[in-house]
């Protein structure tokens, strides 16, 4: 097959990425669902659905790794003559005429055209509805009646998407389904312990149906060729046991230019325990009617959509820039922000690279997350931070991830990654300036989600900075535990056995000088930003929130405690410079035996991101040039085409004493991979020493609208959206992407170009105005809403990479670089 150079472009107005040609090199995804019920959808439509829980509560069954990629999703079959072609190409691959998938805010749409006839279906989950639908318009563009054959496709999954892959003894004798008019219910296990099911639904008659895979498939046949479609006849078959499916048949006859919409709706129900059935062994299904009749019409559907557009509208007016360069515009004003509103909603559990089985919400990655959805969502916000500091230990340690269903620490996992509790600060800190909600800090708040254990948040974040406190090493750098940040660096487990996890196996504690430099910055980071709130509440801050006046009612010698922290916080920088620097670059860690990691003494991996991007934002030893160096390096031997990579030179054999690090083969993800989620702590750092060209030239190589144009064949994944990973200059095939859209990378790219290149930045008291640019930047324009008042912030840069000279507010000059908050509209003038 001839390689096409382009497989789509972004539509800016609509806030579309179109794809044109379905053989990406690798699906192209997108989300739908915005709170329970949820959907992956790939550019042929491949996928699947969940309510809340990837794992617990999955809908259909989709096949990760599996041959073809991306096989299995909700497909139409259309049977026109003896051509069967789907719209959006797959599984039937039948070559179309015409072939578009528009990915948009939470929804899909996927339109193809064969022999005169246009299948255009738009996939959404409206707001607050368990449910997804499919609103499929099939309309003959042609000069003669068109009389098809329709099939509509999905197949369950026996809901514990584990135990669906994998114990089919049980599985295949399990499978239960009713079938009552247009509607097809699944409800395996529902005779026992579930109280919840699943139903597909079409909003017209149909003249036949499927629910049993290999009745409708054929044993020999493959989703390319299902026998039923083949030849055009239903079986009208009742799964039991083996592999449910849903399969409506309609017959369409469409006059020359005629149009027509079916809704289809994948639904799901939960019943209370005493109402499950209407009678023996039948579910009942009044929720579902009731669903149903919420959404059975086009008119109710296109409403629903149009809700749903509202929505966005909403949440991308509250962030909007205008420079000029469509390329950073569309980034700021779309695509960055809803894949952080995406992370928000998936964490890192359902990707095409994170099967939904595996992990749980992290304490450290959910706590990141937040800096990007916070200004959109912060009620929501709120809970969460106050979800991720219930599974706090009371000595400050935490569980590393969470389950969502549950809001329960994973024991599997369990603790002592010892950045975690920094997190919970960097957070919090982000959520207060961000709504003026100081009451957050009263909430009380349990350790481990023991009843009974609840003290005030505020509390957490204290024994948070004291377990970094509580936890120095030989060098009074703080002790590493499992891991910090990065997760592979485990240099206190020594493993020998392949059956063992990294993340999981002894991490030893007695007799350690493991420590690490990052945590040592994200210290100094957080820390200060803690002296700051205490001073705050020293001072008896109080703001408003929703016109209502908020209070700390915390009892604390706040002074004191900030002066207590400051102290801390001055030790670590003096320990930093003192034990953490290489002469040209910040050292990462010390290893057990108290070795160095990251210097120019070793062998290999002389030097590392981590520490760099940490540090220099802590600006530990700045009056020295320890950043300036620093920053310099990063320049020399991290830096390449397509970003920095985390570790140079790359770690060629296995080390015993650090880990899953050096488990991976050069270039590819902790070891020398470009791991995006990184860099921008070293643009920040950049910003922060006001270096804009250079922060700039960061930016934008791992910018995925930059990206795109450059890589739409070497890249691979979807060039909307960043990716966890890029391959690094070691690797085979430098610059190919990897673990798209759930990464820690998006906040962190917001939070850089809003807060720090953009430079409006939420502080307690108003929106401080600090940016950093490239010399080469023009006139640009922030429109801000925050809290009850909106922002129409003009900036412009004289060719001045940093430093604010003169700002007026509604035509006053103002003192300083914060604008203080008052509700209402204004409009404010910088001058760099
Ligand atoms: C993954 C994890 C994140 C970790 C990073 C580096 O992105 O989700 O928690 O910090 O890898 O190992
Ligand atoms: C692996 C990955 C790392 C990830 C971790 C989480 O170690 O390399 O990126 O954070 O798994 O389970």
């Amino acid at each position: 097959m001839e390689q096409q150079k382009r497989y789509g472009h972004f539509d800016d107005q609509h806030r579309e990425y179109v794809i044109t040609n379905p053989q990406t090199p690798w699906p192209w995804i997108n989300y739908l669902g915005n709170e329970d019920f949820f959907s992956l959808i790939s550019n042929t439509a491949g996928g699947y659905s969940f309510y809340k829980d990837a794992k617990f509560r999955r809908i259909t069954r989709y096949r990760y790794n599996n041959v073809p990629m991306d096989n299995g999703g909700r497909y139409f079959y259309l049977k026109d003559g003896d051509t069967v072609w789907n719209p959006g190409w797959k599984p039937c691959k039948t070559p179309l005429d015409f072939y578009e998938c528009r990915h948009g805010m939470s929804y899909t749409r996927i339109t193809g055209r064969k022999n005169g006839v246009e299948a255009s279906v738009l996939f959404f989950v409206p707001l607050k509805k368990w449910a997804e639908v499919q609103k499929l318009t099939l309309t003959n563009q042609s000069q003669e009646t068109k009389t098809l054959k329709l099939f509509s496709f999905e197949e369950w999954c026996l809901w514990n998407a584990a135990t669906d892959m994998e114990n089919f003894q049980r599985n295949f004798s399990t499978g239960e389904v009713e079938i009552e008019g247009s509607t097809i219910y699944h409800k395996t296990e529902y005779r026992e312990r579930r109280n919840h099911y699943a139903f597909y639904h079409v909003n017209a008659p149909i003249q036949g149906f499927d629910t049993d895979r290999e009745t409708f498939v054929g044993l020999y046949n493959e989703f390319a060729n299902p026998d039923a479609v083949m030849e055009g006849k239903p079986r009208n078959s009742h799964a039991h046991g083996w592999s449910p499916i849903a399969s409506h048949y309609i017959e369409v006859t469409l006059a020359p230019g005629e149009s027509k919409d079916f809704v289809f709706i994948l639904g799901y129900i939960e019943n209370e325990q005493d109402k499950k059935f209407s009678a023996l062994q039948v579910i009942n299904k009044e929720k579902a009617h009731a669903l149903i009749a919420e959404l059975d019409t086009t008119e109710k559907v296109d409403k629903a959509f149009a809700e749903l557009c509202e929505y966005w509208d909403a949440l991308l007016n509250i962030y909007k820039v205008k420079t000029g360069n469509d390329k950073l515009d569309r980034m700021v004003n779309i695509w960055n922000q809803y894949q952080c509103m995406v992370t928000f909603n998936f964490s890192r559990s359902a990707s095409f690279f994170e099967s939904g089985v595996g992990r749980g919400m992290g304490f450290r990655d959910s706590n990141q997350d937040l800096v990007g959805f916070v200004h959109q969502i912060p009620p929501r916000a709120r809970q969460r931070i106050i979800d991720i500091a219930s599974t706090q230990f009371p000595d400050g340690g935490c569980y590393h991830q969470y389950q969502p269903l549950t809001k329960r620490g994973n024991n599997d996992i369990g603790g002592g990654f010892n950045d975690d509790p920094c997190w919970l600060i960097f957070g919090t800190v982000a959520y207060i300036k961000e709504t003026g909600d100081f009451s957050i800090l009263d909430e009380m708040v349990p350790f481990d989600n023991q009843p009974g254990s609840e003290v005030t948040l505020f509390e957490h974040l204290k024994i948070s900075m004291d377990h970094v406190i509580k936890n120095l090493g030989p060098h009074m750098l703080p002790l590493i535990g499992r891991a910090d940040w990065n997760d592979c660096l485990n240099l206190n487990c020594f493993s020998w056995d392949p059956n063992e996890s990294f993340q999981t196996t002894e991490n030893v504690s007695e007799g350690t000088k493991a420590e690490s430099l990052m945590i040592a910055g994200l210290f100094v980071v957080t820390g200060k930003d803690y002296v700051a709130l205490c001073k705050k509440l020293a001072n008896g801050q109080r703001s408003t929130v929703n016109g209502q006046w908020s209070m700390v009612n915390v009892q604390c010698d706040f002074a004191e405690e900030a002066n207590r922290m400051q102290q801390a916080v001055d030790a670590m920088i003096e320990a930093v410079k003192k034990h953490g620097w290489d002469g040209e670059w910040y050292l990462r860690a010390y290893d057990f035996y108290g070795r160095k990691i990251g210097s120019n003494e070793c062998e290999e991996a002389k030097i590392f991101i981590e520490s760099q991007g940490w540090c220099t934002m802590a600006e530990i030893g700045a009056e020295d040039g320890m950043v300036a160096k620093s920053l310099d390096s990063c320049k020399k031997y991290l830096e390449c085409e397509h970003g920095m990579v985390l570790n140079n030179p790359a770690f060629t054999k296995y080390i015993y004493e650090y880990g899953e690090i050096s488990s991976y083969p050069e270039g590819y993800k902790e070891n020398a991979g470009i791991f995006c989620h990184n860099n921008p702590w070293v643009i920040i750092g950049e910003c922060i020493a006001g270096r804009g060209n250079d922060a700039w030239s960061h930016y934008a190589k791992i910018l995925p609208s930059y990206v795109e144009e450059k890589y739409q064949t070497l890249h691979k994944v979807e060039p909307y959206v960043n990716c966890q990973m890029v391959a690094g200059k070691d690797a085979f095939r430098p610059g190919e992407g990897k673990n798209s859209w759930l990464t820690g990378t998006a906040a962190w790219m917001w939070y850089t170009v809003s807060e720090f290149i953009l430079g409006i930045k939420p502080d307690y008291d108003g929106i401080r105005i600090d940016p950093c640019l490239p010399e080469t930047a023009t006139d640009y324009t922030v429109c801000r809403k925050f809290r009850e008042a909106e922002y129409e912030i003009t900036i412009h840069p004289n060719g001045v990479q940093k430093g604010v000279k003169a700002i007026t507010l509604d035509g006053q000059p103002i003192e300083g670089t914060v604008i203080p908050y008052s509700v209402g509209k204004h409009v404010v003038e910088v001058v760099m």
